[in-house]
């Protein structure tokens, strides 16, 4: 029997996770995907051909209490905030499936949390450990040994060298490297196109090549479309 599922998300992040669920369905049908939970649309609008069934909070509700979620809402902008709200939820790991494409290159032994998005052509070398409610976006590499927290996304085409570790909500941007044995700190952001050579301070953004310092990061203020 098909498994329930409803993408916490929206446009962008949510409904590529809508178009991976689909893919893995035509592989080996898994997922009866019923639509998304967002705080943007109209409840009862149509969002890449599934409805928009109500709003974040919902996932608590005993209406839903025999569906998976996928939450995708640890974007740069929100990211600790959106993962704190998460939590206060309280909603049992267990209801967060991680969202693998078919296409990911996953050796034995790789070990991937609950509500991780792992999208097309992700490769992970051998020893690997991913945590929960991580993105991965298409064609992101982790070397071997590498290790990620919860929370850290990996943008597309970014290539994280052998022996990394990437701390809780570590950002790594579009096409961003690493060398090999570094450190990138908790809720740090590495730009696009970026060459990581040494460690990254926590909650600090950096960027370049070699990356440089560019802001020290908070919460309440971080907004990078400033
Ligand atoms: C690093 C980043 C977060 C900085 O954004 P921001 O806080 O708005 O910073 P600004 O654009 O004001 O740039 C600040 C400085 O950093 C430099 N800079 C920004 N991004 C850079 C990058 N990727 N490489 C090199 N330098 C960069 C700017 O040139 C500027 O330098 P200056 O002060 O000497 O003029 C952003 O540029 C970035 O790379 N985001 C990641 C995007 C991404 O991967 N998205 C994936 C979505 S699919």
């Amino acid at each position: 029997m098909l498994k329930k599922l409803i993408i916490v998300g929206g446009r962008g992040n949510g409904t590529n996770i809508a178009a991976n669920v689909e893919d893995i369905n035509r592989a080996d049908p898994e997922w009866d995907l019923l639509g998304f939970f967002n705080d943007t649309d109209e409840i009862g609008s149509e969002l890449f051909g599934y409805p928009v069934l109500g709003r974040p909070e919902d996932m608590t509700s005993p209406r839903f209490a025999d569906v998976s979620f996928i939450y995708s809402f640890i974007t740069m902008q929100y990211g600790k905030n959106n993962a704190l709200k998460l939590e206060n939820y309280g909603i049992p790991p267990e209801r967060f499936p991680s969202i693998i494409h078919p296409s990911a290159t996953i050796p034995k032994g790789t070990e991937i949390g609950h509500g991780s998005v792992i999208m097309p052509g992700v490769y992970f070398g051998s020893y690997t450990r991913v945590g929960s409610h991580c993105t991965l976006l298409r064609n992101f590499s982790l070397g071997h040994g590498s290790t990620m927290d919860n929370y850290c996304y990996g943008g597309n085409g970014a290539v994280i060298g052998a022996d990394v570790r990437l701390k809780e909500g570590a950002y790594i941007g579009t096409g961003a490297v690493t060398r090999e044995r570094v450190t990138l700190g908790e809720w740090c952001i590495v730009g696009i196109g970026s060459v990581i050579i040494r460690d990254v301070p926590p909650m600090t953004v950096v960027a370049g090549n070699p990356a440089r310092f560019i802001k020290q990061r908070t919460f309440e203020t971080f907004n990078p479309r400033k």
